[in-house]
Formats: C-alpha cells, structure tokens, sequence
C-alpha cells in the first residue's frame, strides 16, 4: 500500500502530482491510500511539497476533470482524494470522457460532493457578515463563518475581490484568512469568541433589514430554506426575525386598516427632481490582470447587485482566437469563470473535436455579470437587453485592445451585437468569415455561429445532433481562418 501524506485539507497541487505519479507508476487505486498530516506542519513548512512527489512522463486528463477534482477536493469528506484517484486512474487508463458517465456511481459521487461545495460556496458568499472593529492602525472588519466544507482557501479571492478597499478577517474553525488590503494570508482556525457581537455595521444590518421587511408577504418556509437557521446567529439582521415574524399578522392588519389619506392631509409632494445621470468613468486601458481587477467593481448597470460576482475573460494575453458569448450563466457567476455550466462543457466538447485547444483561446462574455430571475430557489437565466450590452461594451473593448485575437469567433446575438454594434440574424450570417473595423491597428477577422446553450435547448435528437455537427464544422472553420492568417 502507498500512502501519501498531503501538507494540508486543500493540496490540490500535492494531490495532483502524487496521483500523477501513481498512475504512472501504474498503482492501483486499492493500493494507495492519501490522507493529510498535521495542520501545524502548514504553517512550519511554507507551501513546500513533499519531496517523494517529484515525477516524469506525459500524463494527461480532461478539463473537466481537473476541474471536478478542484472543487471535490474542498469536500469534508476523507476518501475525497481515494475516490479522485479512482477517477483519474480509469481516464488514464483509457476512460477519457469519464466525468461524463454521470450514472456510474464515483462519478456520481464526486458530482454530488461538488454539488454540496457549491452550495456551501453561495453560502458562503450571501451569507457572510463584517463586523467592525477598531484597532491601533485602523479599522478591522471581522466575520465568523462555519462552512460545511474546506472552502475558506479557494474563496479568499472572492472576497478580496469585492472588499478590495477593506482590511478584513474571516475566521472559520479550520482556517482563517486575513486581508491587510494589500496581502492575503492563511493561519489555523479561530475561536468565535475573537468576533465582536455588535458594533455600528450590525445595528445599519438590523435596521436595513427590519426596513425592507414586508409582513403581508411573509414566507417562513422559504426564508429558512433560503437562508437556513445555522446562519441566522451570524447574521446581524437576523436577531430582528423572531420579532418581525412575531408582530407580522398585526402589522399586515395595520397596513390593510389604513386607509389612504386624503390629498389635503398630505405633506405636499416633494417636487420630482430628474436624478442627474451617473456619468460612468472612461475604462482605462490595461493589462488584463488590471482589468479584471478594475471590472470586479464595475457598477454600469444594475446587474452587479444581485450577482455573485463579476466573470471576467480568461486566457492567454495573446491569445489568437477570441471567443464571446453572451454572459455567465448561474454556475459562472459562482465559479467567477466564463463558460464551465452546462453550455461551458458543450462548448468544451466543441471545441476538442474541431482541433482548438481550449488553453490557447481568451473566452469571454459580452455581459460580465449574470442576469437572472428568482423562481425560489433557482436562478433563471434572463437575456441582457440593449442598454446592459452597452454598458458592458467598454470592457469588451479594452479585452479587445489588451489581447488582439487575429480572429473573434462570436457565439450567437448577443455576441455579435456586442462586437459588431448591430442586430445580427444569426441565420443569416453564420460561417461567414467577416473583416472586423479596424479598431487597433490589427486586422481581425470576424465569424458568427451559434451559442451552445441554443443546442442545449434543442427538443429533439436528430435536430440536436445535425446542429452540434454544424457548430463543430463553424469551429473548424474558425481553426482553419487562424491557420491561414498572418501571425501578428
Ligand atoms: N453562456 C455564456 O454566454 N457565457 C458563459 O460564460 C456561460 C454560458
């Protein structure tokens, strides 16, 4: 038997090499067993990896593989790294498409452990509560947070991301992570009591939260699904629901008994006055790293708020094709990375039959925010409309401007009207190779085709299949146009 002793909860690299290393050894996964070693370690040893994990030779498996075994990985669950060895030792040996044999149960299992990090995960993030507190050099915003699973380290950027300007805390009984506005570090667990109980932010919590609360429409169970009873302690506004949900059935009476006043009982109206116009800012050119970085604050439309996160594009600086879809889907906005739900994997699919490789592409979105409909506990998907398209536009550009593809494959309407600044009938112009205005000194070829969630809609088999051929076939074209331009 081989055991392999990982640094700490969340060694996806150690986990990695090591399964790498087996697999290539050719061990079985009943002959090795990983478990983690003591937490102290971590923080005495740095980052280093143990050194038996040193290997040669090609190994390779799929995307979404790797993808699956980064999120099972922060699962509570001890056989995790066994069981993603299990996978990994089939696709090696020869079962490449494994994570789409969702009926075989590791499969499924390491499907429904990533299901649960990614509830803990939006938890999480809508869960999590700052409390201020006043130190020597400043102030501190300090959050208790108890997750179900490991998911502290791989969410630190998140919330640096949307608190960039804030020095913070969140500590967790396994992990605890500080942000000194400039530097991001990990230390062991924390005790609740080292949170403050109440402070300024609390009381704005309570009385935001008593303020927007409407007893007429008062639905316990969806409030505790929604927001289940283990996070109410944490959260400020939660202390004001026994009492809301207490007083809720003489409120609504209340409201229902009094009767409109009469116009000359009224305080005059104030006068309207037209809100001025926010004037957003030019969007300055950058790197991509600058403008990922610049987007995670954008606030040009109102499609922020209730998203989880800005998608940004992701891939090489100087990718040659750029791919734009038309904005991040519910598993995007939670992953905070374009195309990896549902039409993210056929595009995936897609792409590896028509010859591209994926890592040499940039893929972003027209809309960088995920526009959706509550329906109670899910998110449903709701089409940008012209004036979020526009506001989201400047960003397009300056990825536009930082990466200059030679080519920009645009998956479906909302794509094209983004880059082409017109409605586009899809119909009509697919697969027809088009010449983009010059914008910055490069010659970009253009090439609309359909967007994968279209063949995810499609009702029947044959309908679907003649469809994926052809989006296969537009990609192929796509690969073909780049082999034949001039390199820049
Ligand atoms: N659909 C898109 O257009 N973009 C994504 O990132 C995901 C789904």
């Amino acid at each position: 038997m081989q055991s392999i002793i990982l640094a700490h909860e969340v060694d996806f690299a150690g986990w990695r090499e090591a399964a790498r290393r087996l697999a290539l050894d050719g061990v079985p996964p009943e002959q090795a067993h990983f478990s983690v070693g003591e937490p102290d370690d971590l923080f005495a040893q740095g980052e280093s990896e143990p050194a038996a994990l040193q290997a040669g030779g090609s190994f390779s498996v799929s995307r979404a593989l790797i993808e699956l075994a980064q999120t099972v990985i922060q699962a509570r669950e001890p056989e995790r790294f066994d069981l993603l060895y299990g996978l990994v030792w089939r696709a090696h040996r020869g079962e490449r498409r494994i994570t789409e044999l969702v009926t075989d149960p590791g499969v499924q299992r390491a499907i429904r452990l990533a299901q649960s990090v990614r509830r803990d995960t939006h938890k999480m993030r809508a869960f999590l509560r700052f409390r201020e507190v006043c130190e020597e050099d400043g102030t501190r915003y300090v959050a208790w947070f108890e997750p179900d699973h490991y998911i502290v380290e791989a969410n630190a950027d998140f919330f640096v991301r949307r608190f960039a300007t804030m020095v913070f805390s969140i500590l967790t009984p396994y992990r605890s992570v500080h942000w000194t506005g400039a530097e991001l570090r990990f230390a062991p667990g924390a005790d609740p009591a080292q949170v403050p109980d109440d402070d300024a932010l609390e009381r704005y919590w309570r009385a935001y939260f008593a303020a927007i609360f409407n007893p007429a429409r008062l639905k316990i169970s969806a409030m505790t699904s929604e927001m289940p009873k283990k996070y109410w302690r944490n959260l400020p506004e939660a202390a004001a629901i026994p009492e809301l949900i207490r007083t809720a059935a003489s409120r609504t009476e209340t409201m229902l008994e009094t009767k409109p006043m009469p116009p000359d009982d009224q305080t005059p109206p104030r006068r309207r006055v037209a809100a001025p116009k926010p004037v957003a800012d030019p969007i300055q050119p950058g790197s991509l790293a600058a403008l990922a970085e610049a987007a995670a604050g954008c606030r040009r439309c109102a499609l922020w708020e209730p998203a989880t996160q800005v998608v940004f594009g992701e891939g090489p600086e100087h990718a040659r094709m750029m791919m734009v879809g038309e904005q991040p889907g519910d598993q995007e906005d939670l992953a905070g990375r374009p195309f990896v739900g549902p039409a993210g994997q056929l595009l995936d699919r897609a792409i590896v039959e028509a010859g591209i490789d994926r890592r040499e592409v940039y893929v972003t979105n027209a809309v960088k925010h995920f526009k959706f409909e509550p329906r109670g506990k899910r998110r449903i998907h709701a089409k940008p409309d012209l004036t979020e398209i526009a506001a989201c536009s400047g960003w397009l550009v300056e990825e536009r401007r930082a990466v200059r593809p030679a080519l920009l494959v645009m998956l479906g309407a909302t794509a094209a009207r983004a880059v082409l600044g017109r409605t586009v009938t899809i119909s009509r112009e697919r697969s027809r190779p088009m010449a983009l205005p010059d914008q910055f000194g490069s010659n970009a070829q253009g090439l609309v085709t359909v967007h994968p969630s279209y063949l995810l809609r499609l009702p029947d088999e044959d309908a679907k299949r003649r469809e994926y051929a052809a989006f296969v076939a537009d990609l192929k074209q796509a690969r073909a146009l780049l082999e034949d331009a001039v390199p820049a």
